[in-house]
């Protein structure tokens, strides 16, 4: 986010009490700036209009026009602006349908001042990253590399995320990477990138030195070819190339851009990314919990994301939270695969029970407190050392599946393109006359 600019918002609502009690929460909030406020569902389409704020907090039940139908207009005519849905408990009917007209998330009237900031912060981010991925990539900067032509990638791209820290991103995308370049032998490459650029540990877990990394990258993706990536991935034994986080988080700033500000962050790793998927047949990215613009970029772009929870309420609560974010986003089902971690802790959630709340899980990945030790002391990822224990096992599974998960998906993408070849030969023959 950046320094400089605070993330501006409307507030519409016929109380006067709830605008202003809205108000004074939002004014603790360094970053937030309430620009305007509206009673009526007309004023406030008008103020939006106006403002173009990023964000609207809009109640519900307004006199005249509804927050619905207001919702609706606004982002037909303002679509920069994200809106959040203020409601009282029990209006659950109509959240679906202020959903459906475009609202980005929703909060149960009253809600805490912590609630009302972080759903603003997550909806501001989510518009950020909407105005990088309009934005126009220019041509220059994704040069077809030597020998591959710069149209179509051939790569897939797997993301690892969890919205909790520590549920095991990291030791997932990791061992991951080594199962998939095991199985699939040399003739495919497989490459793994941190996308935890300020506190990565890849290349700690996989025993690499990061004497270079993606800061090297992202100062130069304008020039991005086959030769700088080789130049810059570090090779594991196993054969898996890594792309390692800086060795200093200050240099994270390579990446993200001196203004802070993300656009420009999105815009780069947006470039790598397609020079990885031009040169590795599958490009796993561990990614840190933080929901922001960058993350999205790797989560927008992933072919198959894997959401890693723990067998804990708070983990099922905010993955769930992803599951209904990612169908806001227009990402299909498919897209998102389940991870189970730690499948085999007691925690008096069963694993039936998480994924009927969820998703059905793609892979458990049993607790092996001797392995993760192994893996963390010696930085061997358990896939290689611990190949015959459960763990390890856990791990061979989850490869089939992703690529299973990932042959379908081709599969389709294929049959889709040749529809769209048929039909335009089609609609080529009708023009002709033929
Ligand atoms: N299935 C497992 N069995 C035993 N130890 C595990 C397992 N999964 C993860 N660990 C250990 O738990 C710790 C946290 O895992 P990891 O670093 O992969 O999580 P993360 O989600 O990447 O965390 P962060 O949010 O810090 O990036 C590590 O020490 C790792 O070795
Ligand atoms: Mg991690």
């Amino acid at each position: 986010m950046g320094q400089a600019e605070k993330i501006r918002v409307l507030v519409v609502d016929d109380i006067a009490e709830t605008r202003e009690n809205l108000r004074k929460l939002l004014s603790f909030a360094p970053d937030i700036e309430v620009v305007g406020t509206a009673a009526t569902g007309e004023e406030g389409v008008k103020l939006a209009q106006e403002l173009t704020p990023h964000v609207v907090i809009m109640d519900i039940n307004l006199p005249g026009m509804d927050g619905i139908t207001a919702t609706e207009q606004i982002v037909r005519e303002v679509p920069t602006t994200q809106i959040i849905i203020l409601s009282v408990q029990g209006e659950t009917g109509y959240m679906r349908r202020a959903m459906a007209a475009g609202a980005r998330d929703f909060l149960v009237k009253p809600p805490s001042g912590d609630e009302l900031m972080a759903t603003i912060r997550r909806v501001y981010e989510i518009g950020q990253a909407q105005a990088a991925r309009m934005a126009p990539i220019p041509t220059t900067v994704v040069p077809g590399v030597a020998g591959h032509p710069a149209v179509g990638r051939q790569g897939q791209l797997v993301v690892v995320f969890s919205p909790k820290g520590g549920a095991g991103c990291t030791t997932i995308a990791v061992n991951l990477a080594v199962a998939l370049q095991t199985r699939l032998g040399a003739s495919q490459r497989v490459a793994i990138m941190d996308g935890s650029f300020q506190f990565g540990d890849v290349g700690v877990m996989l025993n690499l030195q990061a004497s270079r990394s993606i800061a090297d990258l992202a100062v130069r993706v304008e020039e991005l070819d086959a030769d700088l990536l080789t130049s810059v991935l570090i090779p594991h034994p196993s054969g898996v190339k890594a792309l390692l986080a800086p060795p200093h988080p200050e240099a994270a700033d390579a990446v993200i851009g001196a203004d802070g500000g993300m656009v420009e962050g999105s815009r780069r790793i947006g470039a790598i990314l397609d020079g990885l998927l031009r040169e590795f047949d599958i490009v796993v990215v561990d990614t840190w919990s933080l929901l922001n613009e960058l993350t999205l970029t790797f989560l927008d772009r992933a072919d198959l994301i894997l959401l890693v929870v723990t067998p804990l309420i708070p983990d099922i609560k905010d993955a769930r939270h992803f599951l209904e974010l990612a169908d806001r986003l227009g990402y299909p089902r498919e897209k998102v695969g389940l991870v189970i971690n730690h499948s085999d802790r007691k925690t008096g959630l069963r694993l039936d029970q998480i994924e009927r709340a969820l998703i059905p899980a793609l892979a458990h990945i049993p607790y092996d407190e001797r392995a993760g030790i192994v893996a963390a002391n010696r930085g061997l990822p358990i896939a290689v050392e611990e190949a015959s224990r459960p763990i390890g096992q856990a791990f061979v599974h989850l490869a089939a599946g992703v690529l299973e998960r990932l042959s379908q998906f081709r599969k389709a993408q294929e049959e889709e393109e040749e529809v769209s070849v048929e039909v335009s030969r089609r609609l080529l023959g009708r023009a002709l006359g033929i």
